[in-house]
């Protein structure tokens, strides 16, 4: 008999090595290669797989290249999934015969978001919802709860996933969901379901009968505890679109972010919230992130983030007090704890507000995470406004970014920023100098000092320089 040959193969990028290795020369990962058995070939080789007889000649007849002037254009046609968010996430629409994965944290919500997606689509094309981790009778449950209905949505729970490409390629459905990639498994590979074997030959198998089919896929992948999709660069690669579901446990907004599409840009962000009876789509997401502007407190101020090309208007918190441990705290949720530091010492060193003894905490309205640099003047504002008691202006938004010399910086998208700001009612905008765009009916108030916006936002609180 012949010896089955090992080899091993990294879970982070799947990467492989004849020998085990302690670091993944690729991905910098430690101590992630396993150890994989070659699988036997089965008899029947896959539709283009090359048997061992198949020498490889040089055709005889080469393959010719055209030029890219000469490519037949087709009209970019994509299919409404019935959610707006969904839509503008996916860069317009769904891809026909298109490959999506879905990833997030268990329990976020991505079973809810296809099963209500694939109700919608069912209204108007077949759609198949293949669950490997609930029994039909579950998801009937859901589906009963959720607002969406659908009247031709085919459901198979189903774990051997012979058994789902037989059925997709039975019922030929436009639009198939796979709940979830790790769950489905190959009876014929010895290696355990959600290995990374697994999980690349079942997306590679769907993949050819998904493409031969012109079915659209959505797949829904793990994530593992460190973040990534489990056996991640090996699924990312082979998909057209990467979606990851992200929210708070918490919390009941839900955004979903694009980190790779091949049909439109990344980085895009759709917002829902989970309610009793499934996902609802937020059309203002600002309001969500905005707490109600007529009981302002000292130290709050607004500002306008950018998530992708979607302006969201969120309320930072501030507060500063005496500190009664040796070492001051300093804590903030939903901003980045290095501009965070960086603000408190600028704030302390070119403004002169003594912070130094002071714990200071920050947070953003809703946990939203707002990582850019434009959240700085606001940062900054609301800081120095908990210092001295003072509330800000409830009705002016703060942008820019806050250099170490005191400096504000320009940002990116201020016209779509201010636009967002004016649709929400606010009155005054203080933003970095240079912007020449419109105003929206706004009162813009161009700073190039920290200082300047402190004075301008905090009337009274902060003295200007001689
Ligand atoms: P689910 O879609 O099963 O998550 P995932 O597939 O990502 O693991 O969502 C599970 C959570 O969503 C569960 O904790 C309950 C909550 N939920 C609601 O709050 N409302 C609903 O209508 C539904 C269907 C779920
Ligand atoms: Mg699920």
């Amino acid at each position: 008999m012949a010896k089955l040959k090992t080899h091993f193969t990294c879970s982070t990028c799947g990467a492989d090595s004849p020998k085990w290795l302690g670091k993944c020369p690729e991905c910098g990962a430690w101590n992630s290669f396993t150890e994989q058995v070659a699988e036997p070939v089965s008899a029947a080789p896959r539709p283009g797989q090359r048997t061992s007889k198949t020498t490889i000649h040089a055709p005889a007849q080469p393959l010719q290249s055209i030029p890219l002037s000469l490519v037949e254009e087709t009209a970019e046609f994509r299919l409404p999934s019935g959610y707006a968010e969904l839509d503008r996430v996916l860069g317009g629409g769904i891809v026909p015969g298109s490959l999506v994965l879905i990833g997030g944290d268990p329990g976020i919500g991505k079973s809810t978001l296809l099963l209500q997606t694939a109700q919608l689509l069912s209204q108007r094309h077949r759609v198949l919802y293949v669950s490997a981790e609930e029994s039909a009778r579950q998801i009937k449950l859901r589906a009963d709860r959720l607002l969406s209905e659908g009247s031709s949505l085919y459901l198979l729970a189903e774990t051997d996933l012979e058994q789902v490409l037989l059925e997709l390629e039975h019922l030929r459905p436009q639009v198939a969901m796979i709940d979830s990639i790790q769950a489905v498994y190959f009876g014929s590979l010895s290696s355990a379901p959600g290995s990374v074997s697994q999980v690349r030959e079942c997306t590679a198998a769907l993949m050819r009968v998904a493409k031969r089919e012109n079915i659209t896929l959505f797949l829904v992948g793990h994530v593992t505890k460190e973040g990534t999709l489990a056996g991640p660069r090996v699924l990312e690669h082979l998909v057209d679109t990467v979606l990851y579901f992200e929210g708070e446990q918490f919390q009941s907004h839900r955004l979903l972010r694009s980190v790779k599409n091949r049909f439109g840009a990344t980085q895009e962000v759709g917002v829902f919230e989970m309610a009793d009876r499934g996902l609802i789509e937020v059309e203002n997401p600002s309001e969500l992130f905005l707490s109600s502007r007529e009981d302002s407190n000292p130290g709050t101020a607004a500002i306008v983030a950018c998530e992708g090309t979607r302006p969201l208007v969120v309320e930072l918190q501030a507060l500063v007090s005496p500190t009664s441990y040796g070492s001051p705290r300093r804590t903030c949720t939903g901003i980045e704890s290095n501009r965070f530091l960086q603000i408190l010492a600028v704030l302390e060193k070119r403004v002169g507000i003594p912070l130094s003894k002071l714990d200071a905490y920050v947070a953003s309205a809703g946990g939203l995470n707002v990582a850019e640099p434009a959240a700085d003047l606001g940062v900054a504002v609301a800081i120095a406004a908990s210092f001295r008691d003072r509330v800000v202006d409830p009705n002016t938004v703060l942008i820019g970014e806050v250099g170490l010399g005191g400096q504000v910086r320009a940002v990116s998208q201020v016209e779509l920023r201010l636009k967002e700001a004016a649709k929400l009612g606010f009155t005054r905008a203080v933003l970095p100098k240079g912007y020449g765009g419109p105003s929206f009916g706004m009162q813009l108030t161009p700073v190039t000092k920290l200082l300047e916006a402190l004075i301008v936002a905090l009337p009274g609180a902060v003295a200007a320089p001689d």
